[in-house]
This record gives structure tokens, C-alpha cells and sequence, in this order.
């Protein structure tokens, strides 16, 4: 069977990164004897300026024909004069809407070669760290109702969630829950919000039918603290859009840097999209100095999520540790301080060759 990819590299180091997510995912199909085929489509800054919108309905009919998108990133400087409906981010909220994927699976792990790049203090995630947020992706402040008053003097944002949404993410939450060690923490802001409210209480009506899943609850802040304080304590964060966004850059940042951290994007048919967390990162671009590591540990989502292939999503996992532990960093993830032992520091395309070698190899 011949798999279709849709591949949006976007803007900044996006094109960069997906690149080596492709080699990876080439890798794996010469390993494997899998048929792969790739096709790039433009979202973002790039269709502003090739097709005058970020979004062009060729591309998101190319992706809902498509079995899993990988993309890069988007936006940068040269758009954000442009308004709200026209900016390269509007492009990807439009592609998340369009598909359908509700739940956005944001895993936070360390690993055990990057201990030394976590800025937390080492006995803090001492026997590791494995979270997953699960964000919801097409709902809430991101699309709720906007506007500005005619003067032009005060503007609003809507968050809004109905029963049904939220029920729909926390499906997928307390499922993600008991097939891991069976704690489902629900982060709001139920002390000020209704809709937090309404959070709360759909996830404690649901409980009664995951009797395996411990249920708890946390305010953002505090969760915003506790996950640099004591993050071992989380297994399963499920929480709304914009608290996903912020806490998931934090999580990330626990792992040893932004640029480790990949997340898949699903929703209950069709193709999933697969994208690492970081930014376009503008001044990297073009120059070889991205890490990586996300996109193509997002290109194993991919193969576990869309695919329904364990062994070639584990097949780059392995790979991804094997580079690490051969002492290849990107410049994200070199060691502070101190003089780094053993550790080079490599560019884009080196670790993502010698992680492609690696599945090779096997
Ligand atoms: C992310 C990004 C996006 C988001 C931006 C680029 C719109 O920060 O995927 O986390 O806020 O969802
Ligand atoms: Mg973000």
C-alpha cells in the first residue's frame, strides 16, 4: 500500500526542518520496504506571496486527499503587518479547522542523554520526565468571536466551549490516561471562567466511565508553577487551546529546548497533521542551524498515528536516541556551562543524516 504525505514546509527554518523529516521518513520506508510519497504544498507567509492568501484551497484539498500532513512552521516579520484573517497564522488555524483535529498530543520527555540541557535542578526530573499534554486544538479563544469597537479603543477575544467539545478531547484524554500510568489531571481556570467550569464538570460526569483513571483537577498558574517544581507528578495534562499553547512551550523547555518537542494533531477520520511546536524562527533560517529533532520525532507521530506503523515510529525514536547518544547536538540542546564531553555540536542536515543512517542501520 502507498502511503500519501502532504508535506508543508512553510516559512523561516520550516523548510529546513521538514526537509530532514522527509529524509527520515525516506529512511524508514527503504528499511521497511514501505511506498511513501511526498507532495509540497504552500500555507503560510510563502502562499501569501505565491498565491495572495495563507491558505489556498488547492492546499488544504491536497491535504484532506492526503493519508498525514507534516509541516514545517509558518509566519515571520515580513507578514505581521497584515491582519488578523490574512496572517500566515491564520493559515494554520484554517488547516486545523479544516481537518478536524480537535486533539492536538503535545508528549514532553526527556531524554536521558539531555539530562545535562534541562534548566531544571537535576534531582527535580531525577528519574526522567514523560508528559503528555493534550491541548484541545479547534476550539476555544483561538476561534471564538473577535472584534474592535468602532473607535478602534477596546477589542475582545471569545472563549467559548460547548459540552460536546469538550467531551470529545477528554474521550481522548482519559483514553491516553489508562494506557499510561492512569492520571488525568484537567487544567482550567474554573476559580474565574464558566467555561472552566463547564470543563470541570463535564470531565467529573465522565470519570464514572474510566473508573482505571485517577481524575484531578488544577488551576493554570498553579500547573504553570508545579510543572518547574515537581512535573514528575504529571502524567496525562489535558487542557483548552490557548492554556495548551503556553504550558506546552513550557513542558518543551523542561525537555533540554523548544526544539525537541513534536506533536501530532488528530481528529476522528482523516488525515492527522504533524507538526513540531517551535516557531519559524526566522533568523535561523536557510543557515543550517535548526534543530531538527521535533520534526522528525513529529515524522514518527506520523507513522504511529496516521499510519498505523509502531515499528517505523519506533524505528526513529531509537534513531533520535542513538544520535543523541553519539554525543550530536544542535546548538539548542549543547550542554550549558561547562565544557561539553563528548558532545559535538552539529547542523540541520548533519543530525538529520545521522539520524536517517541510523534507521538504516537499525
Ligand atoms: C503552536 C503555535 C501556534 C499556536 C501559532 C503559530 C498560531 O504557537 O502550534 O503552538 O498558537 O497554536
Ligand atoms: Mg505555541
Amino acid at each position: 500500500m502507498k502511503y500519501r504525505i502532504a508535506l508543508i514546509p512553510g516559512d523561516g527554518i520550516g523548510p529546513d526542518v521538514v526537509e530532514q523529516g522527509v529524509i527520515a521518513l525516506r529512511a524508514v520506508a527503504e528499511r521497511f520496504s514501505r511506498e511513501l510519497s511526498f507532495a509540497e504544498l504552500p500555507m503560510g507567509g510563502c502562499a501569501i506571496d505565491e498565491c495572495g492568501e495563507p491558505l489556498p484551497a488547492s492546499t488544504l484539498a491536497a491535504c484532506r486527499e492526503s493519508d498525514a500532513v507534516l509541516l514545517g512552521a509558518v509566519g515571520g516579520p515580513k507578514w505581521d503587518h497584515l491582519g488578523g484573517k490574512l496572517r500566515p497564522e491564520a493559515g494554520l488555524l484554517g488547516l486545523r479547522a479544516g481537518l478536524g483535529v480537535y486533539a492536538n498530543l503535545r508528549p514532553a520527555r526527556v531524554f536521558p542523554e539531555l539530562a545535562a540541557a534541562c534548566p531544571l535542578r537535576p534531582d527535580i526530573i531525577d528519574g526522567g520526565l514523560d508528559i503528555l499534554i493534550l491541548r484541545e486544538l479547534t476550539g476555544g479563544i483561538y476561534f471564538g468571536e473577535r472584534g474592535r469597537s468602532p473607535d478602534g479603543e477596546s477589542a475582545w477575544d471569545t472563549e467559548r466551549y460547548s459540552r460536546a467539545e469538550i467531551c470529545h478531547l477528554l474521550e481522548r484524554g482519559f483514553e491516553a490516561a489508562r494506557g499510561r500510568s492512569g492520571r488525568l489531571c484537567v487544567v482550567d481556570k474554573a476559580n474565574v471562567l464558566e467555561s472552566s467550569r463547564l470543563w470541570r464538570e463535564t470531565a467529573k460526569a465522565m470519570a464514572r466511565d474510566w473508573p482505571s483513571v485517577e481524575l484531578s483537577f488544577m488551576y493554570v498558574d498553579n500547573c504553570a508553577m508545579q510543572l518547574v517544581a515537581n512535573p514528575r507528578q504529571f502524567d496525562v495534562i489535558a487542557t483548552s487551546n490557548m492554556f495548551g499553547d503556553i504550558l506546552s512551550d513550557e513542558a518543551a523547555m523542561i525537555t533540554g529546548s523548544i526544539g525537541m518537542l513534536a506533536s501530532a494533531s488528530l481528529g476522528d477520520s482523516g488525515p492527522g497533521l504533524y507538526e513540531p511546536i517551535h516557531g519559524s524562527a526566522p533568523d535561523l533560517a536557510g543557515q543550517d542551524r535548526a534543530n531538527p529533532l521535533a520534526t522528525i520525532l513529529s515524522a514518527a507521530m506520523l507513522l504511529r498515528y496516521s499510519l498505523g506503523f509502531e515499528e517505523g515510529a519506533r524505528a526513529i525514536e531509537a534513531a533520535v536516541s542513538g544520535a543523541l547518544a553519539a554525543g550530536l547536538r544542535c546548538a539548542d540542546i549543547a550542554r550549558r556551562g561547562d565544557a561539553a564531553g563528548g558532545e559535538r555540536i552539529v547542523g540541520t542536515r548533519e543530525m538529520g543524516q545521522a539520524v536517517a543512517e541510523l534507521i538504516r542501520r537499525g
